[in-house]
């Protein structure tokens, strides 16, 4: 194996710098030319390719981003679309392709792979944590991190004012980040996007938890069924004339940021890993974490399988936090 490509796609994650940093050093020190692949899939079907060398990823380890840039690439799903990047794959001579992002991203990795019979290595990156095989994806600690950071400065001036907030934060279609970061931060509810939620219920709840107390904080995951911060906020307004809410919403300050030891670790780790699994001949593979150790999963499982069983222990917390 002479060259391989580097493509981070789909949402940011803080800790991909420092996973492109390990899987270039990585590959250089076996002989390999890496190759950073810009601006995800959207550069692979323009061929915007760039030899990485040691002082591209100097300096990068603690960079949130990804210094090779990143898109939503919804034409990827376009045979014909697919047919340049392939195009361009060979022109370059990149012999297997190591893709940082999420389900999205390995969806098209695969299909790829599939297509013109390039090895393809995913690594979990998305601050959402919504991946089937693994424990934990690079930028989800991070993420945390900032999201109890920032409760903690919205609880001051909650209790100073005597205030309910409803604080949304980031997660799509899962509620890892909502539920751990309420258990992080001592929020007295949390509505997330696997449990069904009961406007009537949750306003009653708020009133018994707000007794004897200044502060009541509700993290909201963005994709509640019941809608965002703001919506939960108008429909328990009527419920809680007597109290003063607040909405805030967190945004892509979630996205942003020096990455945790824990997300340069493991992206680093990971990086290291997937350089030797397409050395060692593996395809469609993707790199998990359980208990502390690296394991490695078929990148269809990734795509298929459903994440959310792994929040069984978390969902009984759910309830407890929200009682
Ligand atoms: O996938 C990560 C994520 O941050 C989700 O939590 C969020 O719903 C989405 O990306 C936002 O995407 P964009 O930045 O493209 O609006």
């Amino acid at each position: 194996m002479k060259k391989i490509g580097i493509l981070t796609s789909g949402g940011d994650a803080p800790g991909m710098n420092a996973a492109i940093r390990a899987i270039t050093k990585t590959a250089i020190h076996y002989g390999i030319q890496p190759i950073g692949v810009l601006d995800g899939f959207e550069g692979l079907m323009n061929g915007w390719f760039k030899n990485m060398n040691y002082e591209d990823v100097d300096n990068i380890i603690q960079r949130g981003g990804t210094v090779l840039g990143s898109a939503r690439a919804p034409k990827f799903k376009e045979k014909e679309a697919r047919k340049e990047a392939i195009e361009h794959l060979e022109k370059a001579e990149i012999e297997g392709l190591i893709v940082i992002g999420g389900d999205g991203s390995f969806t098209g990795a695969h299909v790829l792979s599939s297509e013109m019979n390039i090895p393809v290595i995913g690594i979990p990156g998305t601050i959402d944590n919504d991946l089937y095989g693994t424990e934990t994806t690079i930028g989800y600690d991070t993420a945390l991190n900032t999201i109890v950071e920032a409760i903690d400065k919205i609880r001051d001036t909650a209790t100073s004012h005597k205030r309910i907030f409803f604080v949304e934060v980031m997660g799509r279609n899962s509620g890892f980040l909502a539920l751990n970061s309420a258990i992080a931060s001592g929020a007295e509810s949390v509505l997330i996007p696997e449990t069904i939620s009961d406007i009537e219920a949750i306003a009653l709840q708020i009133k018994n938890q707000n007794k004897g107390r200044r502060s009541s904080i509700i993290i909201v995951a963005e994709g509640d069924e019941e809608g965002g911060a703001m919506d939960i906020m108008r429909k328990v307004k009527p419920h809680l004339k007597d109290y003063e809410l607040r909405t805030t919403i967190l945004g892509h300050i979630q996205r942003g940021g020096s990455p945790s030891f824990y997300d340069r670790s493991l992206a680093t780790r990971s990086g290291i890993k997937a350089v030797e699994l397409l050395m060692e001949g593996n395809t469609k593979k993707m790199i998990g974490i359980k208990s502390d150790e690296l394991v490695t999963i078929d990148l269809k499982d990734a795509i298929d399988k459903n994440a959310f069983p792994k929040i069984e222990k978390e969902e009984l917390l759910a309830k407890l936090l929200t009682k």
